[in-house]
């Protein structure tokens, strides 16, 4: 018997004429009728997967609790509650410590792990970099690297791994766009180690939920922190050129590493040398991967739902790619890019946004006490049956025209809320309108393989067999 065998699922199906794709079934019972034991039961699959994890009143309720051993948890799926949990008392949860004992040994102080003082200076200094204008002015980049890489990723008549394509392609585009091609020298072992370290330390040890000392090894991820030290050499070798280049009066790009780099004036301190390699790490990690994820899904659910394909293929083939410039393709392409946020509805690329209460907190008559977690999982979010008309449906429709002003504004959070909230949005975005107008002009993708893409959450949420989709030309 297969894993998949094993797993309570849907069956992937149309209803109404909508397609609904094969997801976990929850476990039938309610939060409150968890035993002590139910919550260490549940460990295994949270390691595993959290997505199987979940119970059937966490997609119903406003707000659920539940306990493993002394550790107190609160899901919170209502926009009120998660506005007054990301914005309005927002000082009050920190990143929680279990989230940062995974992502800083990774990541070190980067912008995603930094905290208090450290955070504030580099998002003050990194925000103007990620302005509408500056992101605009990657757009030409984002094409001519998608032009150049694209058939060198997909072969006409082959299968080829979504998974690892669109990542290979959005590491590409981070790679000349913010590093000007720097981090890319040796692509293959880059993208191994990248994907490797993903995978192994992203996951959570069953002794980080049991509040193990940091001391104690996390065997899932000894793989992963291989590929880590990889990856730091890589970025230490590129840094110190950067600067060599810099004495010898050699013109830098204008890119994103160099702006970091000359950080420093009155006001703003400049960078040390090993938080430049933890802010590059961090962009390296959440810059393309997510993107990647969102595009896989999106061809999985454009195959199963061919009469939505037409459609979007009709839109694109109807832009004009050589002569609009590519930053506006996203306004010719109001249907794409619903298709594209209704795949982040459905499969959030970062679902799991977590934070630590640091004093005791009430959400109406609920209490947060002091130390206890909580949960804004996307996934429930975006999935949630008193939030969304048929939520497990595939309805891009309902981001488009006014439909799109009845969803709250904390109702669909694909890029988290609050101060921090993804810098790289608007450049995930342009990314992606990109992305789907050049890969849908020239190719069509059909799923080929009989098992269903089994979602999995990692950091990321994936297909567990990578997506294998045929290859086929539409236009030369
Ligand atoms: C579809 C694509 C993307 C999705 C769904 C996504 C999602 C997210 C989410 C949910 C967070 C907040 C996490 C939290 O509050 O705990 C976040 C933060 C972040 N994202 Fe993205 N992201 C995407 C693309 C990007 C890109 C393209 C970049 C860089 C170019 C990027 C860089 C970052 C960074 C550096 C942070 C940390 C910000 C901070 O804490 O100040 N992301 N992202």
């Amino acid at each position: 018997m297969g894993r998949q065998d094993s797993i309570k699922r849907t069956q992937p199906r149309f209803e109404d004429g909508y397609f609904v794709p094969s997801v976990p079934v929850p476990d039938p019972r309610n939060s409150e009728d968890y035993k002590w034991y139910d919550g260490f039961m549940t460990i295994p699959k949270i390691v595993n997967n959290p997505l199987e994890s979940f119970n059937h009143s966490q997609y119903k309720d406003p707000i659920s609790q539940f306990k493993i051993f002394a550790g107190q948890f609160t899901v919170i799926n209502d926009p009120r509650a998660i506005k007054h949990c990301f914005v309005d008392n927002r000082d009050n949860y920190t990143f929680s410590t279990v989230r940062q004992r995974v992502l800083r040994a990774i990541l070190g102080d980067g912008l995603i792990t930094a905290e208090g003082e450290k955070w504030r200076h580099a998002r003050h200094a990194m925000s103007p970099m990620f302005t509408p204008r500056n992101v605009t002015a990657f757009a030409a980049m984002m094409k001519s690297t998608t032009e150049r890489e694209m058939s060198k990723l997909l072969k006409v008549g082959e299968i080829t791994k979504m998974s690892s394509s669109m990542s290979a392609l959005t590491y590409l585009v981070l790679s000349d766009t913010l590093f000007s091609g720097d981090i890319d020298r040796d692509k293959h072992q880059v993208l191994a180690d990248v994907s490797t370290a993903l995978t192994y330390v992203g996951r959570l040890d069953p002794l980080d939920l049991l509040n193990a000392p940091a001391w104690l090894p996390r065997l899932t991820r000894l793989r992963g922190l291989k590929s880590v030290a990889n990856l730091r050499a890589m970025i230490g070798q590129v840094i110190k050129k950067r600067k060599a280049e810099k004495q010898v009066g050699l013109g830098a790009p204008d890119d994103f590493m160099n702006r970091l780099l000359e950080v420093g004036d009155e006001e703003t301190r400049a960078f040390t040398d090993v938080e430049i390699e933890d802010h590059l790490l961090s962009f390296i990690g959440a810059g393309h991967e997510t993107t990647a994820r969102a595009l896989s899904w999106l061809f999985y659910l454009l195959s199963q739902d061919t009469k939505s394909r037409d459609r979007f293929e009709v839109e694109v083939d109807a832009l004009d790619t050589e002569n609009i410039p590519p930053e506006t393709w996203g306004d010719y392409l109001p249907f794409a890019m619903a298709c594209f946020e209704e795949t982040m509805r459905l499969f959030p690329p970062a679902p799991m946004i977590a934070r630590e209460a640091i004093d005791g907190d009430a959400i109406g008559d609920i209490i947060t006490p002091a130390g206890s977690i909580l949960f804004l999982n996307t996934w429930l979010l975006h999935r949630h049956h008193t939030l969304w008309e048929a939520p497990d449906a595939f309805r891009p429709d309902r981001f488009m025209g006014d439909a799109r002003n009845d969803i709250d504004r904390f109702q669909y959070l694909p890029f988290g809320v609050g101060a921090r909230v993804c810098i790289g949005q608007r450049f995930a975005m342009q990314e992606a309108a990109i992305l789907m107008a050049l890969l849908a002009k020239k190719y069509r993708f059909d799923y080929a393989a009989n098992e269903v893409p089994w979602p999995k959450m990692r950091i990321t949420v994936q297909a567990e067999n990578g997506m294998p989709m045929t290859v086929m030309r539409r236009s030369k």
